[in-house]
C-alpha cells in the first residue's frame, strides 16, 4: 500500500479537487483506492456524496484497527472507497497533542487498511500543525498544489524551509502547478522560474470552469467532462504520480 497526501499550508489552492480527481483516476487505473478526508470541511466527501457513519469520531480514526475500518464507506465508483470527514476532525490536533509519539499516530492507524488498498489518498486541511506532521510521516509522497502567483509560491518555500529545519526528507515533496492561467504574464513567468528548480511535475492543472463545476455535479471532472483539457491534465498528473509511487 502506498500513501499519497495532497497538502499545502495554503488554503484554496486545489488540494481537495486534486485529491478527488486523482483518487478516481487511480481507481480507474486498477488501484484499490481509499480517499481519506481529514478536513472537517468535508469537501471531498461532498464531491463523492458520501456521509460519515454515526460516531465516526477523530478518536476512532487515530485508534486504527476496526475502529477506523468501520468508518470506511463505499463510493458510487468501482475500486474507490472513502473515509468521510466528521466535524470532530477539527479536534485532531488536540487529541494528538495528548498522545505519546504524537507525530506517528496516523501512519500507525493506517496500518489497519494496508492489505485492503493499493493506494491511500489523504486530503488535508490547510495550515501546518501536528496533524500535518502526522501526514508527512504517513505519506510516501506529498503532492503540493502551487498556484503560480506570489503568495502560493511563498507558502511552497515555507514548506521547503520547514522540511529543511526539521530534517524531513525534502524529496517526498512534489509540487505541481494548479489553477494556472496560460494568458497571465505573472503565471507564465512564475512557472518558468520555478520550473528551473527542477522539482515541479510536468502536468499543469489549468484554471478551468469545468473543474469548478465539480461542486455542482458532485463528481470528478474526469467523469462528466473526460475529454476536456482539465480532465486530460488530471489524468496526466495521475500518471506521473503513480509512476513516482510505483517505480518499475
Ligand atoms: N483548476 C481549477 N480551476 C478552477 N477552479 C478550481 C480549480 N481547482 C480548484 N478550483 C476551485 O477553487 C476552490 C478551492 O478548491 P479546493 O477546495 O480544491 O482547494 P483546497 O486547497 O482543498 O481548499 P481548502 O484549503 O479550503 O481545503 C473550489 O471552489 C474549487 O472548485
Ligand atoms: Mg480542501
Amino acid at each position: 500500500m502506498k500513501t499519497l497526501a495532497v497538502y499545502s499550508i495554503k488554503g484554496g489552492v486545489g488540494k481537495t479537487t486534486t485529491a478527488a480527481n486523482l483518487a478516481w483516476a487511480a481507481a480507474q487505473a486498477g488501484r484499490r483506492t481509499l480517499l481519506v478526508d481529514l478536513d472537517p470541511q468535508g469537501a471531498s466527501s461532498f464531491y463523492f456524496r458520501v456521509r460519515p457513519i454515526k460516531g465516526a469520531k477523530a478518536q476512532r480514526i487515530l485508534s486504527g484497527g476496526d475502529a477506523l475500518t468501520d468508518c470506511i464507506r463505499a463510493s458510487d465508483h468501482d475500486g474507490l472507497d472513502l473515509l468521510p470527514a466528521h466535524l470532530s476532525f477539527r479536534n485532531f490536533d488536540l487529541l494528538l497533542d495528548d498522545m505519546k509519539r504524537s507525530r506517528t499516530r496516523l501512519r500507525k492507524a493506517l496500518r489497519a487498511v494496508k492489505d485492503e488498498y493499493d493506494l491511500v489518498v489523504l486530503d488535508a486541511p490547510p495550515s501546518i500543525t501536528l496533524l500535518s506532521e502526522n501526514l508527512f510521516d504517513a505519506s510516501d509522497l506529498i503532492l503540493v498544489p502551487v498556484i503560480p502567483s506570489p503568495l502560493s509560491e511563498r507558502t511552497w518555500r515555507q514548506l521547503m524551509d520547514f522540511f529543511k529545519d526539521h530534517k524531513l526528507p525534502e524529496n517526498q515533496l512534489r509540487p505541481f502547478f494548479s489553477m494556472a492561467q496560460s494568458r497571465s504574464r505573472l503565471h507564465k513567468d512564475t512557472m518558468v522560474r520555478l520550473r528551473a528548480t527542477g522539482r515541479f511535475l510536468h502536468a499543469v492543472v489549468p484554471l478551468s470552469a469545468d473543474i469548478e463545476r465539480m461542486a455542482e455535479r458532485r463528481e470528478p471532472v474526469l467523469v462528466f467532462a473526460p475529454n476536456r483539457t482539465a480532465a486530460r491534465a488530471c489524468r496526466a498528473l495521475c500518471r506521473e504520480v503513480l509512476a513516482e509511487l510505483e517505480p518499475t
